[in-house]
């Protein structure tokens, strides 16, 4: 069987958040004790996923390599690409293609934060469906569906439509930013025609398995946490919740060295190395204290 590949897209404009975003990346910016990129990077690598394209901007792409490099540190490989331009989610595949190859595909975005019980779970399915032929999608229910692509049901539960920012919203489940999907992602993104406003829409690919019967919706729990971080509300709760949950478990959540232990990508000498690099800090301590054996 061939490994899934992953891809973070963390490129956009970030506009919402101006002027935080003006000099460095949304991706980069913290929530909490870490750069925002680690949470999605840690569901991949929890995934088993540990051959990763990030995909950002010009500006921004050096300093994703400066944090993260090839993924070495990691005991995974790292790799990125430029997308000049905000064309839409979709156009990943297009600006992955090479990277993809033959092989199935993973992409979340990089501003997405999910925790909680059974996520990995869940995850793991749509992995295994993968191998049915069926790509998969995560569905989340929000206060706020207009915002988002809001997934139409008929009375048996079946999937109608996906309706992107729809005016009136007829359900409050959205498609949140993580998506399995098959190889023929590549060749469907490149046939898409862009949107009125200009984009690749990944609600076109997910309308597209929908009409092949090939796509399956995993509705996440809602004792999980999905978040987007857009607003500068979202991004101190994100914080916070972090904060909280670490003080009230002396646990991290998204701690990519830990998760890179656990899942047999490096060994103590590796990690005892990194720990030591970063021992002025909470995080490092954390390592130092909290991980090594
Ligand atoms: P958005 O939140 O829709 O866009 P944005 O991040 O540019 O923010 P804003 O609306 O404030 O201007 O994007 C969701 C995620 O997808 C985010 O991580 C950025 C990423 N993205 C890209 O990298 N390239 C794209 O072409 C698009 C549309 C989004």
């Amino acid at each position: 069987m061939k490994s899934v590949k992953g891809i973070i897209l963390a490129g956009g404009n970030g506009s919402r958040l101006y002027p935080l975003t003006f000099g460095i990346s949304k991706q980069l910016l913290p929530v909490y004790d870490k750069p925002m990129i680690y949470y999605p990077l840690s569901i991949l690598m929890l995934a088993g996923i540990s051959d990763i394209l990030i995909i950002s901007t010009k500006d921004d792409t050096p300093k994703f390599k400066k944090l993260l490099g090839n993924g070495e540190l990691l005991g995974i490989n790292i790799s990125y690409e430029i997308q000049f331009e905000p064309n839409g989610i979709a156009e990943s595949f297009i600006i992955g293609e090479k990277f993809i190859a033959n092989h199935d595909v993973a992409l979340i975005l990089g501003d997405n934060i999910f925790h909680g019980p059974d996520l990995i779970s869940n995850v793991l399915k749509a992995k295994e469906n993968l191998i049915e032929g069926c790509s998969s999608i995560f569905g989340v229910s929000v206060q706020n569906p207009e915002e988002f692509g809001v997934i139409e049901f008929d009375n048996s539960d079946n999937i109608i439509n996906i309706t992107k920012k729809p005016n009136h919203a007829k359900s409050n489940i959205i498609v949140s930013g993580l998506y399995f999907y098959t190889n023929d992602v590549v060749q469907y993104s490149k046939q898409l025609k862009f949107s009125t406003r200009g984009e690749k829409e990944i609600t076109d690919i997910n309308n597209y398995y929908l009409s092949k019967n090939k796509l399956n919706l995993i509705r996440l729990n809602p004792s999980i946490l999905w978040m987007d971080m857009g607003t500068y509300s979202s991004l101190i709760q994100a914080s916070k919740y972090f904060e909280n949950y670490e003080k009230k478990t002396g646990n991290k959540i998204a701690c990519i060295e830990e998760i890179a232990i656990k899942m047999g990508y490096i060994d103590q000498k590796k990690l005892l190395k990194i720990a030591k690099s970063m021992s002025n800090s909470e995080y490092g301590k954390y390592l130092l204290n909290h991980v090594l054996k």
